[in-house]
């Protein structure tokens, strides 16, 4: 795991636009794996910026999102499917076709867990997977004692999970769904490369604990220590409970990886 510490929301979300863009440019049909939250909210408005700038085509990338609430239809305002399409989808040239989210009112949620996991596996796996992180420790909606090996499957959210997410629902926990069909975490841990993006004080203590804690299913973001191609990247209040800091700038003032980042 390597973790990148820039000053500010602004530079963090920046710097995984331009480390999206550039995993665009070197595969033109790469698999990318989508998550959701305000933090992916700034993050999709940096990426259409960058990817205008670059006159990046996505018509041949495929799309899979981590997880849907059950019982929400793709057409509902507070969906997946539509914070994708209003966020991303609509501002870039992906084929609908290629994007996939998990249905939310599949007749049967294991099927359409399955049609999932396959879907995945046709496209070849995952070249690079986004998350955010919830403040429950979460990674999709891998809720605690999630198994570090489970598969895309219906989980109960917290109730911390539940009034994270409440704003979207007009503030009323009461209208958030309870259930949500979302990718295991060993589904996760089989994409090529995963770039975990958290910022703000709220996030410091989980980030914290999920970085340099031990592994654990009650904070299902540790199973990242795991994947041998992780990066986590943070703005200074994100990193305030961090206490390996010194190596990790160490590390990214060093590596060549990272030197046209740096500035
Ligand atoms: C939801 C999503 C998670 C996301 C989390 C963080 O719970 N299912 O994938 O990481 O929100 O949200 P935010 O970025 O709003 O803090």
């Amino acid at each position: 795991m390597e973790v990148i510490i820039r000053p500010d929301e602004a530079a963090a979300t920046d710097l995984v636009a331009r480390l999206i863009v550039a995993r665009i440019e070197a595969k033109p049909d790469c698999v990318l794996g989508l998550a959701t939250g305000r933090t992916m909210e700034r993050l999709y408005a940096r990426l259409v910026q960058r990817i205008g700038e670059h006159d990046l085509s996505l018509r041949r990338c495929r799309t899979f999102n981590l997880d849907e609430y059950i019982g929400l239809p793709a057409t509902d305002t507070n969906s997946y499917h539509q914070f994708m399409r209003h966020h991303l989808f609509d501002h870039v040239d992906l084929n609908p076709e290629n994007t996939h989210v998990p249905d939310g009112v599949a007749a049967d949620h294991a099927v359409e867990a399955e049609r999932f996991e396959q879907a995945i596996k046709n496209a070849g796996g995952i070249d690079l997977q986004l998350l955010g992180i919830g403040t429950a420790g979460h990674i999709g909606f891998n809720e605690p004692l999630s198994a570090l090996t489970s598969r895309t499957r219906v989980k109960t959210l917290t109730p911390a999970t539940i009034a994270q997410n409440a704003d979207a629902f007009g503030g009323d926990p009461e209208r958030v769904p309870k259930r949500a069909l979302t990718m295991g975490v060993g589904t996760i841990l089989e994409a090529r490369e995963i770039i975990l993006l958290a910022t703000g004080v709220s996030k410091a203590d989980i980030v914290a604990e999920a970085v340099e804690g031990p592994l654990r299913s009650m904070i299902t973001a540790s199973a990242l220590q795991l994947h041998p191609n992780c990066k986590v990247v943070l703005d200074e209040d994100g990193a305030k409970g961090l206490s390996g800091r010194d190596y990790y700038d160490f590390v990214f003032a060093n590596e060549p990886e990272w030197r046209s980042y740096r500035e």
